[in-house]
């Protein structure tokens, strides 16, 4: 798989906001028929990089290639025109507007000429709750307000208008965080069908449970830097979940406990922190 020509690919990507640094040197890649997972905490740049590389934010430094060749994007609207098609967590979907509506937003078939043109309802309706039951959402009535669906169903709306236009790269920012669990294994099971379909994943979670199931790779991001990509095969999901949380609080505990051992007068209780100082430090050198 890794031979693979990416279909997207970041270089050196680094992001300023002023004097904030969003993202630094920032290395990733998606291939076609991989889950690509963006793992990190709040603020470590996550959406920044993928709204580069959909086309809302130009990169300060570095480049964006599509399979292949260097892109510039100057609007969202490239990167789709490109293939590039992002879910952004709020979805833009429109609440009181029906499904049907939702699922074209501007492209809607049309029958007639001239002034008979017109849109075409009937149509519309059919491909909606075709390509909704196609992931398993039996959509009964496709006029049937976006609102009254349920998280899962409206994400899934969501990417299979992205599939259905003909998107080879999919971005999904956060699909799953205000979601049960079987509404997240809803959009999780898409997830691996949109793989399935030969498209490439970016699939942005704070949840390694959602991210490791799904995910061929998983590229952490920390306070806008990269600390690299692993496949699934060289991690596993628990030292994703320390590399997730635990390196930061491991790294603060060692420095907490080292400077308690400075102070520490009695020469036992100072030998057994330290020893613990040198686990701590021993287990996460293990897991970066
Ligand atoms: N338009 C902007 N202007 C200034 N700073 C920004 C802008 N967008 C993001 N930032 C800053 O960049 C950093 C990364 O933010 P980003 O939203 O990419 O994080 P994130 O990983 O998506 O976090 P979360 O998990 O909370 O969504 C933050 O410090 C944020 O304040
Ligand atoms: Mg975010």
């Amino acid at each position: 798989m890794m031979a693979e020509q990416p279909l997207l690919e970041a270089r050196s990507v680094s992001k300023r906001f002023g004097s904030v640094i969003a993202l630094s040197d920032i290395n990733m890649a998606v291939r076609p028929r991989e889950v690509h997972c963006l793992l990190g905490d709040n603020g470590a740049g996550k959406s920044t990089l993928i709204k580069t590389f959909a086309g809302v934010h130009q990169p300060t430094e570095g480049e964006l290639r599509v399979d292949g060749a260097p892109v510039q994007f100057g609007s969202p609207r490239e990167a789709l025109d490109t293939g590039i098609a992002t879910v952004f967590q709020d979805l833009a979907l429109v609440p009181l507007m029906s499904a049907t509506r939702n699922f074209f937003m501007g492209r809607e078939p049309v029958i007639g000429r001239g002034p008979f043109r017109r849109f075409d309802a009937r149509t519309a309706e059919r491909i909606t709750a075709q390509e909704m039951w196609k992931i398993g959402i039996d959509v009964r009535d496709p006029t049937q307000p976006v609102g009254t669906m349920s998280g899962g169903e409206r994400q899934c709306l969501a990417i299979a208008r992205a599939v259905y236009f003909g998107a080879k790269v999919l971005i999904l920012d956060e699909p799953t965080s205000a979601l049960g669990v079987s509404q997240a294994s809803m959009v999780l099971r898409y997830v691996a069908r949109a793989k399935a379909a030969g498209l490439g994943v970016i699939f942005i979670t704070h949840n390694v449970h959602h991210a490791f199931p799904v995910g061929d790779s998983f590229t952490l991001l920390n306070r806008g830097r990269s600390l690299g990509t692993h496949t699934k095969d060289e991690v596993s999901r628990d030292e994703l979940m320390d590399m997730m949380a635990g390196g930061k609080e491991m790294a603060d505990l060692e420095a907490e406990l080292k400077a308690a051992a400075q102070q520490e007068t009695d020469p036992k209780a100072e030998q057994a922190e330290t020893q613990i100082a040198e686990d701590l430090h021993q287990e996460s050198q293990k897991v970066h």
